[in-house]
């Protein structure tokens, strides 16, 4: 059985919480007078003038619910002519039947978007009635009870409410897209991270397999290296000994002679000498590109190093040399190498080495793609080259800094996306061929790791130069 919870005659408007789009007519201001149809009516006036605001009178019989009486039907069937004498001394009952009117009763938890609609669908002559809400509470104290409260809401200030929700899914759309764009920025985030450190990973297992091939590559050339000396001398002397022997005995035998004609002995003695010089130059060739190998990888020196600018772009370019050869479709492409007069460098050698590397990808790949546009328009092959340019400036603004120019006349960087270059993931290049990541990783390592500069100058379809600015000294110690 539901009985009407005990209220005290007159209670406070409640108080208001912050608005959200789904806040319900539980949560709004509400009024909660309450008078016994026993009463005299002159207690509804008493009520009404002692609360100039409130909209209606929430009836009761034995505490239950009975009904509601508005502030608009009082007083209007009040100002009717002997009304005054025939309510204010009875109950409020007799009044009440008079009135007859149907009421709106909301449940608490009905939220204001639909409390408005429903009411606003009232006919004319009740649309500005007050809502009686309804609120349930099971009170387990003593036996169980199903407590009803009824309270009165103004039907202004639903409407008051109900006109803040356009506001209200505004705000609530301009958050959710915040939270978006700041889901997307941590991700783009992890991203970036992620794959910086792919490419670090990716540098340093390269750096270790270049270390480990040259190592591999080195003992077995020093060896061929050594011995070569040796085969040269040797060979000398053996060469020297059959000169002897012609000299000595100028008409050798039959079996002799035929032998001699048959190996092309004068062939032999003018091609033995050559042919151990040239396997000199290609040994030497070899403990160069094993040298290169090991100064690329600079696997031991992950540490601040001083060392020679020329040597890692040198080694750098060797890595690249099958890149810079001719191909069936391309023609190969010039080095030329303008250095000036550097001193040493403080940095991370290796760091450095993946930037001249980057740097020297995109030229070669920017040349390739002018050939391959070239090629498909059926136009004659366009001669790449690289120019590579270094200085030092020992006085004026950047004194004490070395500065790496890398210019190629490959296809240039239109204007449109000259601002992009260092973003992270930015690329044109087709899917799978290139990260986007190479020279945002090169601008860390100069500005973040050297307290450099890394800049680039383009014209479309002329070229595009890089220049990297360092402090020869990073003043670490
Ligand atoms: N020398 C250059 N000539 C023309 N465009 C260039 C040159 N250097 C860079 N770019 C442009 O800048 C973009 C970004 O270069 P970046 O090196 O960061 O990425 P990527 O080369 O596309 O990929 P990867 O991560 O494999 O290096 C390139 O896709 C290219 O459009
Ligand atoms: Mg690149």
């Amino acid at each position: 059985m539901s009985k009407l919870r005990p209220t005290t005659q007159v209670q406070e408007m409640s108080v208001q919480s912050a608005l959200e789009l789904t806040t319900t007519l539980g949560e709004l201001p509400v009024w909660e007078i309450h008078l016994d149809v026993i009463c005299p009516g002159k207690s509804l006036t008493a009520a009404f003038e002692q609360e100039p605001l409130l909209p209606g009178i929430i009836l009761t019989q034995n505490h239950h619910y009975r009904g509601m009486i508005s502030r608009r039907r009082f007083f209007e069937r009040m100002s009717r002519p002997y009304s005054q004498e025939i309510f204010t001394r009875r109950p409020i009952e007799i009044l009440y039947a008079f009135l007859e009117v149907e009421h709106l009763i909301l449940p608490e938890d009905t939220s204001i978007i639909q409390a408005t609609r429903i009411a606003l669908q009232r006919s004319p002559e009740l649309v500005y009635e007050p809502i009686v809400i309804q609120s349930k509470t099971v009170h387990t104290s003593a036996e169980s009870t199903l407590f009803e409260t009824y309270k009165l809401l103004d039907f202004h200030q639903l409407l008051l409410d109900y006109s803040q929700i356009p506001d209200l899914a505004l705000h609530h759309l301009q958050k959710t897209e915040q939270g978006a764009r700041v889901a997307e920025a941590n991700l783009r985030k992890l991203q970036n991270n992620y794959t910086r450190y792919l490419q670090t990973e990716k540098m340093a297992s390269l750096g270790q397999l270049v270390a480990g091939v040259a190592h591999e590559i080195n003992n077995p050339m020093n060896f061929i290296h050594g011995n070569l000396r040796h085969l040269e001398k040797y060979n000398q002397k053996l060469l020297k000994l059959i000169q002897l022997y012609q000299h000595n005995y100028p008409e050798p035998t039959g079996e002799i002679k035929t032998e001699i004609e048959s190996i092309d002995l004068p062939f032999l003695q003018a091609d033995m000498p050559k042919m151990i010089e040239s396997m000199k130059v290609g040994t030497d060739r070899i403990r160069q590109i094993v040298l290169s190998l090991r100064n690329f990888s600079r696997a031991d020196e992950a540490e601040l190093k001083v060392v020679d600018i020329h040597e890692g772009i040198d080694s750098t370019l060797m890595i690249l040399e099958h890149r810079l050869k001719a191909h069936s479709n391309y023609p190969a492409i010039k080095i030329i190498k303008d250095y000036g007069d550097l001193p040493l460098v403080e940095c991370y050698p290796g760091q450095l080495n993946q930037v001249f590397m980057n740097i020297l990808v995109n030229a070669i790949d920017a040349l390739e793609d002018v050939n391959e546009r070239r090629r498909s328009e059926g136009l004659e092959h366009h001669l790449g080259q690289v120019i590579i340019r270094t200085s030092f400036q020992d006085s004026g603004q950047n004194s004490g800094w070395v500065q790496i120019a890398i210019a190629d006349n490959g296809s240039g960087i239109p204007e449109s996306i000259q601002s992009r270059i260092f973003d992270p993931f930015f690329t044109t290049k087709p899917v799978g061929k290139g990260t986007g990541m190479g020279m945002s990783i090169s601008h860390q390592i100069i500005s973040e790791r050297h307290s450099g500069r890394l800049n680039f100058y383009s014209t479309p379809e002329a070229g595009t130069e890089f220049v990297i600015q360092l402090p020869i000294d990073l003043g670490l110690n």
